[in-house]
């Protein structure tokens, strides 16, 4: 709750978006909150900030407990904090009993993962596991043109640790669930077997700019004619993959931006999803296709950019099976779920053991100030992290 004091909105939630002084402040009181329990810190080229509690056998392969941080514009309490605060909560349990571990145990606070300031979300985690370049993350600009890497040093977390893939024994991320599974079905904990696919593209749809009063309909050329009809064929294609189909049109830039002229360009940003990576190749198929079809018929220039792409991706089955069995010992009631959302733990899975747990968020709401979650579901969550990571940490 004193995280969720920084970059507090008026109606509850947190707008601490990535690189912001917001964000800067959650960071220094993060590392400050872990260096009270003894953990040593580093933070890497792309801000990654790493808390270890040094383990018995410091030389062999660490156990990672990471989430992120940063917030949406509208963003709630608990989306990726819960992870961070849960692992350091671990940490200061495991400090409180006086137990050691083999393995040293680090918790991480991933730069940018929520991609809505710099796309494409999971930077940070990406950069390490090797999906992106670190020029392309310093080269990524928000919508004022501030350039990612200038920012990152702006606020004084462009650390010198490389950002790579090492060896790590196991990684663990606690994540609200941000959807209605959990909470429908009165189950307390998550097993998350995995996350599904997702595409970003930006559509970008040219006309030519005009006067709104004195330009006749037919002599227009108004690139909206286009995207209304895509828009209704995104919605349209999720609804045909339905129930697990997603298509979510989050922004549109209009170029002039006049009501009394017709714009002479959209940009589009399109969020397609699906679990199985066949239906969402479909789905991307189609859509690309109507974005060419409609151009044609409206004399609209059209020009699409993917943004990001995320296959869909399996967790570890041995540490998916541990995270059940912590959730059964501990009396919890547990599913298992394919994430919606994507997290971190994407990418810590391509290169490191990784399983995730889920804890019920009210009425299923994310990316929304009123995001809630019951200090009860938020406490089980922490337990059976506490027991995978311990257990891990012990192997
Ligand atoms: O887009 C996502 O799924 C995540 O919230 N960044
Ligand atoms: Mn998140
Ligand atoms: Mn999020």
């Amino acid at each position: 709750m004193a995280m969720a004091e920084i970059g507090r909105t008026p109606a509850g939630g947190c707008n601490r978006q990535a690189l912001t002084d917001g964000d800067r402040t959650a960071r220094d009181l993060f590392v400050g909150w872990a260096r009270e329990e003894g953990c040593g810190v580093t933070i890497d080229e792309v801000g990654n900030i790493f808390a270890t509690r040094a383990g018995d056998e410091p030389e062999t392969n660490p156990v990672l407990v990471g989430s992120h941080l940063d917030t949406q514009a509208t963003g709630g309490r608990f989306d990726g904090v819960y992870g961070v605060m849960a692992g350091l909560e671990v940490i200061r349990t495991l400090n409180a009993l006086g137990v050691h571990t083999r393995r040293s145990i680090q918790i991480a606070d991933w730069t940018n993962e929520e991609g809505c300031r710099f796309a494409p979300a999971m930077l940070g985690s990406g950069v390490m596991a090797g999906i992106y370049d670190l020029d392309y993350a310093y080269a990524r600009t928000d919508k004022s043109g501030a350039k990612f890497g200038e920012e990152l040093a702006r606020i004084g977390y462009r650390g010198t640790a490389s950002a790579c893939r090492r060896p790590y024994h196991a990684a663990f991320e606690a994540h609200i669930e941000q959807g209605p599974v959990l909470e429908g079905s009165s189950t307390t904990i998550g097993v998350v077997t995995g996350i599904q696919g997702a595409y970003w593209f930006d559509v970008t749809l040219e006309g030519v700019a005009s006067h709104a009063g004195s330009t006749p309909m037919h002599m227009r050329c108004d690139p909206w004619r286009a995207a209304c009809p895509l828009i209704e064929k995104a919605f349209a294609i999720a609804q045909a993959t339905a129930p697990d189909g997603r298509a979510t049109i989050g922004d549109i830039r209009i170029r002039p931006g006049s009501r009394n002229t017709v714009p002479d360009r959209l940009i589009v940003s399109v969020d397609l999803r699906h679990p199985d990576p066949e239906t969402l190749q479909a789905m991307v198929a189609e859509f690309r296709a109507t974005v060419d079809t409609l151009a044609k018929s409206t004399g609209v220039a059209s020009s699409v950019e993917q943004i990001w792409h995320m296959a869909p991706s399996q967790f570890d089955s041995r540490l998916v099976d541990l995270v059940d069995g912590a959730a059964g010992e501990l009396g919890c009631s547990r599913r298992r779920m394919v994430s919606g959302a994507g997290h971190d733990s994407l990418h810590t899975a391509q290169f490191i053991p990784t399983a995730m747990i889920f804890v019920p968020c009210v009425r299923g709401l994310s990316h929304n100030e009123a995001e809630a979650a019951s200090p009860e579901d938020l406490a089980a969550g922490a337990d059976v992290l506490l027991q995978v990571v311990a257990a891990t940490a012990n192997e």
